[in-house]
């Protein structure tokens, strides 16, 4: 350990802290991520150490600083469209499927829900996506279609909820066409408009838990959140979502992960140079987790 505020013993038991909390795992090559981005929270807490900090997240029966504790630890870096095939995949390959069910009144309104959304880059291109797609597509509105933006961290989520970005994070994947047809300019930079915007719920919401409050879904997306997870973590997400996505369900990891080895609930596709995954349950009538 670099830092004498950070014991061998300290470090395994915020590690531990952590994962249980919120499945994100720290190797022993990470303690730095503990003193860089914990110790703001020794000053603030008035904590001599982390393991002064430590025992005080123990006992705080609100979970307020262990809240804190998983804001500070978790990445929230997010963009406009991040990786593209997962916003071209829904809208020519999961949408137009979808838009067939809905004209022949076969359906309720389509969910997607985006499991990991940051300061909510992620629902807003989607929520985009499927605002052009219902510009060009007759006879469906954006009205079918419900977006669930969720993250396990309420400073994020209420970042996502407001809609304002500086001029900065909107340079970062939004092309100039939907900023204009999509944002307001505002002295500090843009807002969402509310066409945009109330077709997303946000809410704070850990993956750790039962998943089934939130009801079903046609498409999820789950990215660059579990590659901080173990494997044994990650698995068990996967088979949970499996679990929750409808029959002939959709599910977008990152560009750089894969279900390879974990899931054998979905079968993997590819269009438009992305891989994207659809559950097996309907094709092959069994159970969707089993391997
Ligand atoms: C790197 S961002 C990814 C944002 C977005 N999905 C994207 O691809 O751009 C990862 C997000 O996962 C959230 N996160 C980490 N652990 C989580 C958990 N257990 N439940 C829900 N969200 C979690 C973090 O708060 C962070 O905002």
């Amino acid at each position: 350990m670099s830092c004498e505020l950070l014991s061998m013993n300290d470090f395994r038991l915020l590690r531990d802290l952590i994962e249980r909390s919120c499945g994100i795992a720290l190797g022993t090559g990470k303690a730095y991520l503990i003193e860089t981005r914990l110790g703001g929270l020794l000053q603030e807490t008035g904590c001599p150490d982390f393991g002064a900090l430590y025992r005080l997240a123990s006992v705080d029966s609100s979970a307020a600083l262990r809240t804190r504790i998983i804001d500070a630890i978790t990445t929230h870096e997010t963009l406009w469209f991040r990786d593209s095939h997962p916003f071209a995949i829904l809208s020519d390959q999961i949408l137009p499927k979808l838009a067939d069910e809905l004209r022949r009144g076969r359906r309720a309104p389509v969910r997607i829900w985006s499991a990991a959304c940051s300061t909510g880059q992620e629902p807003y291109s989607i929520a985009m996506t499927v605002q052009e797609f219902c510009r060009k597509t007759h006879g469906i509105r954006p009205e079918d279609f419900e977006i669930v933006a969720s993250d396990v961290s309420p400073a994020v989520v209420a970042t996502a909820e407001a809609g304002d970005y500086d001029v900065l994070s909107m340079t970062r994947g939004l092309p100039a066409e939907l900023r204009d047809r999509y944002f307001l300019a505002t002295p500090m930079g843009w807002r969402v408009r509310d066409e945009i915007r109330r077709l997303v719920k946000f809410r704070q919401f850990n993956l750790q838990s039962p998943l089934t409050a939130l009801g079903h879904f046609d498409v999820v997306y789950c990215r660059y959140v579990a590659i901080y997870f173990a494997d044994t973590v990650k698995a068990n997400l996967y088979r949970r979502l499996a679990e929750l996505l409808a029959p002939r369900g959709h599910l977008f990891v990152s560009a750089v992960e894969s279900l390879y080895g974990f899931c054998g609930a979905f079968e993997a596709r590819t269009y438009a140079g992305g891989t994207y995954y659809a559950t097996r349950w309907t094709e092959q009538g069994g159970t969707p987790w089993e391997k």
